[in-house]
């Protein structure tokens, strides 16, 4: 009679732990993000790909096929949402980029553009103008958070 019961309790467990996993937000629970948290986010997730300036002139930003963000002219095409839809869900058609819907939050998205790739300027990094001291910086990021 025990073990069964003891089977079932685990069964009951796993059921209610999928569960609950399920129901989580898309993003991480906490406060949203600040502009300086965005801008140490930018440097960890984005930069290797769009550069740290945002100009895509570096690293595999070459394959960006010219997509800057300090290029007021070809962002001025596209508008805020559709920015934070790109980065929400991401690009998976011949030209890949991941899709951060469950690392950023809908505002932070917007924040993230309006605030920090609309005002990239070739040459001058996105990080650099973060006031976090260094120490900061780390915890600002959780370990999700590292691609
Ligand atoms: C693995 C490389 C990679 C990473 C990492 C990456 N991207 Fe991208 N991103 C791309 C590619 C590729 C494109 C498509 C460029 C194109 O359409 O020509 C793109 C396009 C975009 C666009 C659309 C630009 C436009 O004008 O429509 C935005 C905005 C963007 N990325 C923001 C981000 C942000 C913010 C992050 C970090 C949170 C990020 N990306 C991380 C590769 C990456």
């Amino acid at each position: 009679m025990r073990p069964r019961r003891q089977y079932h309790a685990a069964r009951l467990f796993l059921f209610l732990t999928s569960m609950a996993v399920s129901m989580l937000p898309a993003a991480l629970p906490g406060p949203p993000r600040t502009e300086q948290e965005l801008r140490i986010f930018y440097q960890r997730a984005c930069a290797t790909c769009h550069g740290e300036d945002g100009s895509a002139v570096s690293t595999s930003g070459k394959n960006l096929k010219g997509r800057d963000f300090t290029a007021e002219r070809a962002m001025s095409k596209s508008t805020d949402q559709a920015l934070v839809k790109t980065i929400q869900n991401g690009i998976y058609f011949g030209l890949d980029m991941p899709s951060y819907k469950r690392d950023l939050t809908h505002e932070e998205t917007l924040l993230l553009v309006q605030n920090i790739l609309r005002k990239a300027r070739r040459g001058e990094s996105i990080l650099a103008q973060s006031q976090v001291p260094a120490e900061k910086r780390a915890q600002a990021i959780p370990p999700s958070d590292t691609r």
